[in-house]
């Protein structure tokens, strides 16, 4: 794939992991692969905003050589610590040995400690500018979004935000803009990027939004530094930002458990009969088949979470317990919840998950049913009402 002519003098120099199935560890599945976008900027003076990570240096080296010798780069401007985008600064400083490393305070920091280089190194800060001769870079720092030390660098001339991991999408494509790829896996990928991502931090989202409109950044094209870059629609991905970080999501439910012998998968099967009969979209998903990425990807604009497992060892099935642990972390706002699951002797399972939901900062709008051993045609019956009851409480929501 040859380097891409972004706007004049501005050229995408980054690489395409068509294999990258697992991002943050196995956290987070990346089935369509991704891109770690770099950006080189030639003007008098010429700038390299990102690098890739590490495996790929060379293939980025490449690129940018066919657009000037790397010696050439003067400063490195790194929005990130994370080792997918500053993975390969020790290889651009060997052949730029007199470039400066431009970021937070936070990012030096951080960039010592990853690779214990004490580089040459000009510390920025909101507001802070950088002339390259013709184009002004602007600095603006997003503390936690998603790491202490993310920065979003921007360049008046082109109107142009280079936002690193923000608007990202893990999404490997041999296009390189918005416009070109599918619409719908577009804003799925970039959804499921921000619930898995950037969910916890949806309040900061908002606050960083806000300060972009009151400083009145003129904005054509967002660059990020994953997936495509947004320069048909940059406000479409603005826009759905602001419906995420709000907590706005259809009125729809998401039912996710766990199995022993069936008796909790045929109460989930009853709900999603009730909650279907009301007329609200649901959809079905056990634990560990999918993928747990994905169902937190849906539940992004998903109203209601109905959430099951049978009991053992008076709690919840080991396959479960991990989507416990992600939506505690994540804070996913606005939710109405409950929780389901059959048991044979004391039970437990639903009593974590309840502790779980409300942890998460979801509402509970019931109390958890529960079945001993299988349930029986009246029981059946009975969470087809409790599905029935809960599309209620959706259609009646905010
Ligand atoms: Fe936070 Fe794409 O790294």
């Amino acid at each position: 794939m040859p380097t891409v002519k972004v706007l004049e003098n501005i050229y995408w120099v980054g690489v395409v992991d068509w294999n990258k199935r697992h991002f943050h560890g196995y956290a987070y599945s990346t089935q369509r692969g991704t891109s770690y976008n770099a950006y080189l900027i030639v003007d008098n003076k010429v700038a390299l905003v990102d690098t890739v990570e590490h495996p790929f240096a060379e293939e980025m080296i490449e690129r940018i050589k066919e657009v000037i010798d790397p010696s050439k780069i003067d400063y490195i401007i790194a929005n990130h610590v994370e080792a997918d985008h500053s993975g390969s600064i020790k290889e651009i400083l060997n052949l730029a040995p007199n470039a400066t490393l431009v970021g937070t305070a936070n990012c030096k920091a951080g960039l010592e400690k990853h690779y214990f280089g004490y580089w040459k190194f000009q510390t920025v800060k909101t507001g802070d500018t950088l002339s390259l001769g013709e184009r002004t870079l602007t600095f603006l720092e997003a503390p936690m979004l998603h790491w202490p030390d993310s920065m979003f660098t921007y360049i008046e001339k082109d109107a142009l935000l280079l936002s690193n991991d923000g608007f990202g999408q893990h999404l490997a494509s041999s296009k390189r803009f918005d416009d070109e790829i599918n619409q719908e896996i577009l804003m799925w990928e970039a959804g499921k990027y921000y619930a898995n991502i950037l969910w916890l931090y949806s309040s900061l989202v908002l606050r960083k939004l806000a300060e972009v409109q009151k400083l009145g950044l003129k904005i054509d094209m967002i660059a990020p530094s994953h997936g495509v870059i947004w320069r048909k629609a940059p406000m479409k991905i603005v826009e759905a930002y602001l419906k995420w970080a709000n907590g706005e999501a259809d009125k729809k439910a998401l039912i996710v458990y766990d199995t022993m012998w069936a008796s909790t998968e045929r109460m989930a099967k009853a709900m999603l009969e009730g909650i279907t009969s009301e007329g609200i979209e649901a959809k079905l998903y056990r634990l560990p088949v999918s993928d747990e990425g994905d169902i937190i990807g849906e539940l992004l604009e998903t109203k209601g979470l109905l959430l099951g497992s049978a009991t053992i060892n008076n709690g919840v099935l080991p396959t479960v317990a991990p989507f416990l642990r992600e939506i505690e972390g994540l804070r996913p706002k606005n939710k109405l919840a409950a929780a389901f699951g059959s048991y044979g002797w004391g039970g437990g399972a639903t009593a974590a998950i309840e502790k779980s939901l409300k942890s998460a900062g979801m509402e509970l709008v019931a109390p958890a049913i529960t079945v001993k051993w299988v349930p029986d045609n009246a029981e059946l019956q009975k969470c087809h009402e409790y599905g029935r009851e809960f599309a209620k409480k959706i259609k009646a929501a905010e």
